[in-house]
């Protein structure tokens, strides 16, 4: 597979962002990016360090699933960050990733791209994109973050399982392939100025409205499925720190801030 990331890199450099993405890495298939990226972590790289993979042979999701990560059609990248705030706001850091990806399918593409909150990119009611961070900190201090990003772009077929959970650019688009170097290039762009504007505040207050924009469940009713109970709610949107408000039947709100509580819609996955 040749290096379809080269027009990222030339796209980076024409809009005057290669300095800050100044190590950008391509591979044909690795086990999992995110574990590349780690260990370019460990040995000092600096913020901004991306590696792309075309494949990869143990792509890892969140709460220990699998990410497939057939070659040849979708995009495969982790982003190595060293932020100088303290551990506990770098959960949120995944939230600007899921907004970035949005905002740059929304300007590629016409299609209706929104967010499942907290951080799923949602195509028609589908999962289009998934994130998942790591992180290796101390008590105060980030030694780096990971970001890892998976972004269904050119595949046409799912398995059985996720087919009614999973889409595709390509397949909600109906055109033919979309460029995944154009693409991810204009993630990373979106990517860096969100960036930016959270070490600004060290929350995302300064992307609340553009992060509500894209909230498929804003104004909407949806369930709450708290281990502790479930209740249906209307979303309102999110908080500086990251937490989805809802408004209960009562009247009464809350901030719903654990990833053990999902919130879906009252018909299906989003
Ligand atoms: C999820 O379960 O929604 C998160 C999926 C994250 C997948 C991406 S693909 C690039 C990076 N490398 C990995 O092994 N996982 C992330």
């Amino acid at each position: 597979m040749s290096d379809w990331s080269e027009i990222t890199r030339q796209i980076l450099e024409e809009r005057g962002a290669s300095r800050f993405y100044s190590n950008v890495f391509y591979r044909d298939s690795v086990d999992s990016s995110n574990e590349w990226v780690k260990e370019l972590g460990e040995v000092h790289f600096p913020e901004g360090t991306v590696g792309i993979a075309d494949a990869q042979t143990a792509g890892k999701g969140r709460r220990g699933r699998t990410w497939v990560s057939p070659s040849g059609e979708n995009i495969y990248f982790s982003l190595l960050l060293r932020p100088e705030f303290s551990p506990e706001h770098a959960a949120a850091l995944t939230l600007v990733m899921g907004l970035s990806v949005a905002q740059a399918i929304r300007e590629v593409t016409d299609l209706p791209v929104g967010i499942k909150w907290p951080n799923d990119v949602v195509i028609n009611h589908k999962k289009v994109c998934g994130i998942l961070t790591e992180m290796n900190a101390e008590v105060g201090k980030i030694h780096y973050v990971v970001i890892g990003t998976g972004i269904n772009v050119n595949q046409t077929a799912f398995a059985e399982e996720i087919r009614n959970m999973a889409t595709s650019i390509k397949i909600e688009s109906g055109d033919n392939d979309a460029d995944r170097g154009v693409l991810l290039a204009h993630v990373l762009l979106y990517f860096k100025e969100n960036y930016l504007k959270y070490c600004e505040t060290e929350d995302v207050s300064l992307l609340i409205d553009s992060y509500n924009d894209l909230l498929v469940s804003r104004g909407l009713q949806v369930r709450i499925e708290d281990p502790k109970g479930e209740y249906i709610a209307i979303s309102r949107g999110i908080t500086r720190t990251g937490g989805l408000v809802v408004e209960c039947e009562d009247g009464s709100t809350r901030e719903i801030t654990s990833g053990e509580i999902s919130v879906r819609g009252l018909y299906g996955y989003t």
